[in-house]
């Protein structure tokens, strides 16, 4: 079930909550939805279109942990250390689940046990990284708390963005599916990062800079969105390929 995204969030931090789009935004991002609800009736036709779904997850999770480890220990106050180590350990454990899942349906996959043995990043996540990097290096000067509240940001829309995909993912395949006691565990934890993230930032961030919180956010969102329309075609074409590819299997089924 999805948090109200604005469960606890304190007058002037409206910007937290996922924006409501209107004109252009809006229809690039109901386009996104239907293409990627495409794309995973796509990759659920066939095994190897299922693993590379929960390849996918693995990851993110795996993109997760590194920035829990990078990004968002930019000098973090004593209070959100521990926060912090109890975030690193759900988004391990996400990984380990969907490294699992991945095994039970005969791949191959390991949950890195550190950033250093996690696969290099591809190049779509490589570019998105860098841009990330620069948005925090130009808008930390501006907070007392520096790099934190702009990764923070990014983690924010990230954790919005998983618990989006998580909840369309779980809505197309009902309550039914194999899969689906895994997904609805893992969003149940990404709505409870969300409120973290939030809890975090309205922390972190001074009255005087809230003006600033806010474009930073739309700065945020922006980006996601770009990068929203690539993937969810990308995602597209991949199931396409596997699904179509000759002597593909169909995944097996074990309806509880
Ligand atoms: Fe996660
Ligand atoms: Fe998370």
């Amino acid at each position: 079930m999805a948090a109200d995204p604005l469960a606890g969030t304190k007058a002037g931090f409206d910007c937290l909550a996922p924006p409501v789009l209107r004109g252009w935004p809006a229809l690039q991002a109901r386009l996104v939805h239907h293409v990627k609800r495409a794309a995973l009736r796509q990759l659920h036709a066939s095994n190897a279109g299922e693993m590379l779904l929960l390849r996918f997850y693995l990851v993110g999770e795996e993109s997760s942990e590194q920035a829990l480890q990078r990004e968002l220990r930019i000098a973090p106050p004593e209070w959100l250390e521990r926060q912090l180590d109890q975030h690193l350990a759900d988004e391990q454990l996400h990984a380990r689940l969907f490294a699992q899942a991945i095994v039970e349906r005969g791949g191959n996959a390991q949950a890195a046990a550190s950033p250093e043995e996690a696969p290099q990043p591809d190049w779509f996540s490589r570019r998105k990284l860098a841009r990330w990097q620069a948005l925090i290096r130009r808008h930390a000067p501006h907070f007392a708390h520096g790099g934190l509240v702009p990764a923070y940001a990014i983690g924010l829309s990230a954790e919005q963005m998983a618990s989006r995909i998580l909840q369309r993912h779980c809505a197309l395949i009902g309550p039914r599916h194999e899969l689906h006691p895994l997904l609805s565990r893992v969003l149940a934890d990404e709505d409870r990062h969300i409120r973290l993230c939030i809890h975090t930032l309205q922390r972190c961030v001074a009255p005087h800079e809230e003006a600033r919180l806010a474009q930073l956010m739309r700065e945020v969102r922006d980006t996601e969105r770009g990068f929203g329309v690539t993937g969810a075609l990308g995602m597209w074409l991949a199931g396409a390929a596997l699904r179509l590819r000759p002597g593909a299997a169909r995944p097996v089924r074990h309806h509880a």
